[in-house]
């Protein structure tokens, strides 16, 4: 072994990071090698794009020091890091949708001709060969925003791949990309590893990880655990470092076994056959009973947000889909609201109207306008004032605005319309993300009596702790199906994550 191949190329040395009062890293050390790819795995939280976001230039004020080929640099923005060869793929897509393929593959590096001008010849011809290189056969030319997600995201990638750049990070870059892309991403980060260069990759799909990956490195609650060879640790291990078992905390949120209080008596009030749609959802087959919570677990991406909307018809899916044994068609929403499917999204912005009071929020008739005639303000204020009380929403009274509140008391008020006007179906998306402890227990309880009275709740969400804090039964998705059914026996946040 040579000894350049010992010295890092990027060398991260205690490294520290807060956000107002949030400390998102603590004293992380961290290396990376030329010609590897280093895997970084964590739940969320737990400071991954914080460090690359260092990195890459975009945050400038940390503690700590980071030397490149053994000297210490200081990036002060996204360029600078550029040129100093490190290139980054943020989580969120950041291509500019009403540009060309051409012009977003070139974003900000275009060739100029001797006159000075935009060289589109060059950029077109370049651009095509890049992406023929990641198995991309489309027209530089076509405005990106036309283009399906996946494709849009391939692109972008490709942008950073072929800038040149002698450290590439990817923050999770495979979260809109089918099987077979993912194949190609990996070919071409493989071939960039074998020509010297140096990627990190961020994924919460272990397999993909521990297959890419030379150097995995796991994170935890802004802390380093761990940094070990792929070929010393395998996907049981990874899993016990990032949710690390034996933490008092993480045994109170579910990491011990839990046992799951399935019915399988009770009719079945929903059911689809074959249920697909375009790429982000496959074959889906389930049930789900009368007075029975069924949990729909699987990571960012992998379909289940699209699902719900599917069963609610915000998204039109192929398939079979009955409800009381009877097949219908789901092409409106307001079908699906007539047929007693209620559904409450991820972001309750949409369904909550902040400028109004809340026992107007509570009642249904803000969502049935038509039916507004139906009742008496007088009798909504009785109802809000008695759901106050019972699901200990924090508020002055049923006369506050809805904008005044916590989000986890928004949250409360929601579900609240429910207790009153029970529907058959209830699709919650992700209920309790971003609430403090308390407001979670109080969710829990809501929809514990929601399923007391028989509807059939569906709770689709990315964070293990949901699932099984309200779960009578579990499916996970991984990449568009259904891969798992936990129902009747014990469950545990691990053996989740193991799913997935
Ligand atoms: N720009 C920001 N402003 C405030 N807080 C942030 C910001 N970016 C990240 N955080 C917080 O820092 C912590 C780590 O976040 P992040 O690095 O995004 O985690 P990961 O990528 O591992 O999911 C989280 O608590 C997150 O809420
Ligand atoms: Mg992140």
């Amino acid at each position: 072994m040579t000894e350049s191949s010992d010295t890092p190329l990027l060398e991260m040395i205690d490294i520290s990071k807060s956000f107002g009062g949030v400390q998102a890293l603590r004293g992380v050390d961290f290396s990376l090698r030329a010609g590897e790819i280093h895997g970084l795995v964590g739940e969320n939280g737990a400071g991954k794009s914080t460090l690359m976001k260092i990195i890459a230039g975009v945050h400038h004020d940390f503690q700590g020091t980071m030397k490149l080929d053994g000297k210490p640099v200081r990036f002060r923005s996204a360029r600078d890091a550029l040129d100093a060869g490190v290139g980054m793929v943020h989580q969120e897509l950041s291509i500019v949708p009403d540009l060309t393929v051409a012009e977003n593959v070139f974003l900000g590096t275009q060739p100029k001709t001797r006159l000075g001008t935009i060289d589109w010849r060059r950029m077109v011809r370049e651009s095509r060969e890049h992406l023929a290189g990641l198995g991309i056969h489309v027209d530089p030319t076509t405005i990106i925003g036309e283009l399906p997600i996946g494709l849009q995201q391939l692109i972008e990638l490709a942008r950073v791949l072929f800038s040149g750049a002698r450290i590439i990070i990817l923050d999770e870059p495979t979260s809109a990309l089918s099987p077979p892309e993912v194949e190609l991403l990996f070919t071409t980060l493989r071939r960039l590893r074998d020509s010297g260069r140096s990627m990190v990759f961020i994924s919460h799909f272990l397999d993909d990880i521990l297959s890419i990956s030379d150097t995995v490195t796991i994170f935890r609650n802004g802390q380093k655990v761990i940094t070990s060879p792929v070929a010393e640790i395998d996907k049981r291990q990874v899993i016990e470092q990032m949710i690390g078992i034996g933490h008092r905390e993480l045994e109170e949120s579910y990491t011990g076994e839990i046992t799951l209080d399935t019915q399988f008596d009770a009719p079945v009030i929903m059911e689809t056959r074959g249920l697909s749609h375009e790429r982000t959802f496959q074959d889906v087959s389930m049930q789900v009973r009368a007075g029975e919570v069924l949990g729909i677990y699987g990571f960012m991406g992998c379909g289940q947000i699209e699902l719900a909307r599917a069963l609610f018809g915000k998204i039109r899916a192929q398939g079979v889909l009955t409800l009381d044994g009877k097949p219908i068609k789901l092409t409106r929403t307001s079908i699906a609201r007539q047929e007693g499917i209620a559904y409450v999204p991820e972001s309750r912005r949409s369904m909550l109207f902040h400028h109004e009071p809340l026992y107007k929020n509570m009642s249904i008739s803000i969502l049935e306008r038509i039916s507004r005639m139906l009742l008496k303000p007088s009798s909504e204020r009785e109802i809000a004032r008695g759901h106050i009380d019972n699901l200990r929403i924090r508020t002055p009274g049923p006369d506050q605005l809805l904008g005044n509140l916590s989000g986890g008391n928004q949250q409360k008020v929601a579900l609240a319309k429910w207790l009153t006007h029970a529907p058959k179906v209830l699709i919650l998306s992700e209920p309790t993300r971003g609430m403090d402890v308390g407001a979670k227990e109080d969710v829990v309880r809501i929809v514990r009596g929601l399923r007391d009275k028989g509807i059939a709740v569906i709770v689709v969400s990315t964070e293990p702790e949901t699932v099984l804090s309200l779960a009578d039964r579990i499916l996970v998705m991984k990449k568009g199906e259904i891969v798992r059914e936990f129902a009747g026996d014990t469950v545990s946040k691990d053996r989740l994550l193991e799913a997935a």
